[in-house]
């Protein structure tokens, strides 16, 4: 043979056996199923999966013309260590076969139209971190064997239409900052709830029962609660607010009738904002919220309070925001407010049955209840303040 002809084929072979199939054959049987699940007619030109060409390997690098986007391999490039889609409506269901790709670190699939239920294998993934399936169509129960990857750090199934109750084993997810279940059909009683979190999100749902302390105990790093939109009842019982890393609380729109607050335990201070509006909280204006070093933002508003706004909130300079409207609040509104210059306060005092609320002022927007009305809620006792 001559010469060149040898090297030629020498630098072939070379190529060849570089360009060998390096990907774990599970892996790409289980990214075949993945992409045959997708409805080819959402499989746009310019879309990630598009390029998922698999006449080619796909950890091979460089990639520049096929698997550009969508996937990332492990440094060796044998397996599959994340899928995070682009967002671009691909419509399909979710293969069971997802299961093979067992390097997994980050699975997200969000805002796209994914559809059908979550696929119980998913619990294969022991080494999940991150698991998106936010804003698709996936319906059904949250399989309860999700609560086995013990390894997740970010769950976001929001925007989707799950059923049924939370699995009772939630907290085994030890490792879980940060839960994000809001906008799906959720029902049942708030359960165990994992003991690491920093952010809970559950907003319209359809949960029901008291806020416990069961759901709540050892969560001592947990910052910010959104629950609002449920069907939550009950008083609020005071170890809630004490809950030493709370920042900000919004349990609006929910069928509260009460809310216990006690004076914060000097340690610890950083509650900053609150949501109560749109619940059934019957008595007096907690007064106690005014001892929180930084609360920042109080609404209150649209429940079924009575009595006078307390003094001490207008003493309050951390209060940039305070929403009382909606209440049978009585009395003067404190002076205070309407003297605050460059400290003053946003918010509303409005359709309550205050007297003597400056016109001239914001807060006192809109205008108070109807007399008539004030005087049937406190059924004569308290008449003479109105007269
Ligand atoms: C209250 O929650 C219900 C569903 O739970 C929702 O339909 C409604 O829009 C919410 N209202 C407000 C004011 O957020
Ligand atoms: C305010 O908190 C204290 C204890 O910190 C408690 O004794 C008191 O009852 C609370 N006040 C109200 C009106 O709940």
């Amino acid at each position: 043979m001559p010469k060149p002809l040898l090297l030629l084929l020498l630098i072939t072979l070379l190529q060849l056996s570089l360009s060998a199939s390096l990907t774990n054959p599970g892996d790409i049987a289980a990214l075949k199923s993945f992409k045959s699940s997708i409805t080819p007619s959402t499989i746009l030109p310019s879309s990630c999966i598009s390029t998922w060409d698999f006449s080619f390997d796909p950890c091979s690098s460089p990639k520049t013309t096929h698997f550009i986007c969508g996937l990332t391999c492990s440094p060796d490039s044998t397996r599959v260590i994340s899928i995070t889609l682009d967002s671009v409506g691909y419509s399909g269901t979710l293969t069971p076969l997802i299961s093979q790709l067992t390097h997994l670190l980050t699975l997200d699939l969000g805002q796209n139209s994914f559809h059908g239920p979550i696929p119980n294998s998913l619990s294969s993934l022991s080494l999940l971190q991150t698991l998106s399936l936010r804003y698709n169509s996936f319906f059904g129960p949250l399989p309860s064997s999700i609560t086995t990857l013990t390894n997740l750090i970010d769950l976001d199934l929001s925007g989707n239409f799950l059923t049924g109750p939370l699995p009772t084993t939630l907290s085994s997810l030890t490792k879980l900052t940060r839960l994000d279940l809001s906008f799906n059909r959720f029902s049942g009683e708030l359960p165990k709830l994992p003991p690491n979190l920093l952010e809970l999100a559950i907003k319209a749902n359809s949960l029901s029962g008291s806020i416990s302390k069961v759901s709540f105990s050892d969560l001592t790093r947990l910052e910010t609660v959104e629950l609002s939109s449920n069907s939550f009842t009950g008083v609020l019982p005071n170890w809630f607010f004490q809950l030493p890393s709370l920042q900000q609380v919004n349990l609006a729109n929910n069928s509260l009738t009460g809310v216990d607050i006690a004076k914060p335990d000097r340690k610890y201070n950083n509650l900053i904002a609150v949501d109560l509006g749109y619940n059934k909280i019957q008595g007096y204006v907690p007064v106690n919220f005014s001892d929180y070093p930084a609360l920042a933002s109080l609404s209150l508003r649209y429940n079924r309070l009575r009595g006078p706004i307390p003094l001490k909130y207008s003493k309050k300079g951390t209060l940039r925001r305070l929403f009382l409207d909606g209440n049978y609040l009585s009395g003067t509104p404190p002076v205070g407010f309407f003297y605050r210059g460059g400290d003053a306060v946003a918010g509303s005092f409005g359709d309550n049955c205050l007297r003597g609320c400056p016109r001239s002022s914001p807060l006192c927007l809109p205008s108070q209840k109807p007399m008539a009305v004030c005087k049937q809620a406190y059924a004569g006792k308290l008449s003479t303040s109105f007269d």
